[in-house]
């Protein structure tokens, strides 16, 4: 058996990836750790799903720096700190800067609810629905400065549900808890 990972995650909304990946890393579906959760949002929910789980929570409330790198730096010393060796955003809602990229080179990973490259950016599947696509689905990427860009490792078709948000996303979130944790398997232990 390989040795575990250790990861931090980073997350700004609800969690619902987060729990997913701290649940498979307990059922030892996925051979990693969390040693740290970091969020950009003290108040989300995220926050309390990883309290209740007893992994680490740093929070950095990015209005309370003037500069990206300055927020970066203070979280790449919270990360060395634990000893992270992967970043896994799930739900993430910022870019990440060259203070990040330059620590951790392809070592950074996000997921995304579209087939990127359409669909970038926030609300990602409330656009695919307006747009009246067929079919939109979910991306597991690398990260790179740009926005939902980087090099991408997988992908899964999602059926859209006519004019139908709620539904639309339920499906695609199953698919992401899913999707997550096996490419995060085979990424870690190429
Ligand atoms: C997920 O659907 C994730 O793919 C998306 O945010 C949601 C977070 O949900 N990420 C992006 O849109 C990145 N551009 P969660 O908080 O329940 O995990």
């Amino acid at each position: 058996m390989n040795p575990k990972c250790k990861i931090a995650v980073f997350a700004s909304g609800s969690g619902s990836n987060f729990a997913a990946i701290e649940e498979a890393c307990r059922s030892g579906t996925l051979n990693a750790e969390i040693v740290l959760m970091v969020t950009n949002k003290p108040e989300a929910y995220v926050v309390k799903r990883a309290a209740q789980a007893g992994i680490q929570v740093a929070a950095f409330p990015s209005s309370e720096y003037a500069t990206r790198a300055a927020y970066e730096k203070d979280i790449l010393k919270k990360l060395q700190e634990v000893g992270a060796e992967w970043l896994v955003l799930a739900g993430y809602m910022r870019l990440i800067g060259e203070t990040l990229l330059t620590a951790y080179p392809s070592r950074i990973v996000n997921i995304h609810p579209s087939l990127l490259p359409s669909f970038p950016g926030k609300d990602a599947i409330e656009q695919a629905v307006e747009h009246g696509v067929k079919v939109t689905g979910v991306t597991v990427h690398l990260v790179d400065a740009g926005m939902d860009t980087g090099p991408i490792l997988a992908q899964r078709a999602v059926d859209v549900i006519p004019d139908n948000v709620e539904k639309t996303a339920e499906a695609i979130h199953a698919v992401e808890h899913d999707l997550y944790k096996d490419t995060l398997n085979r990424l870690f232990h190429a």
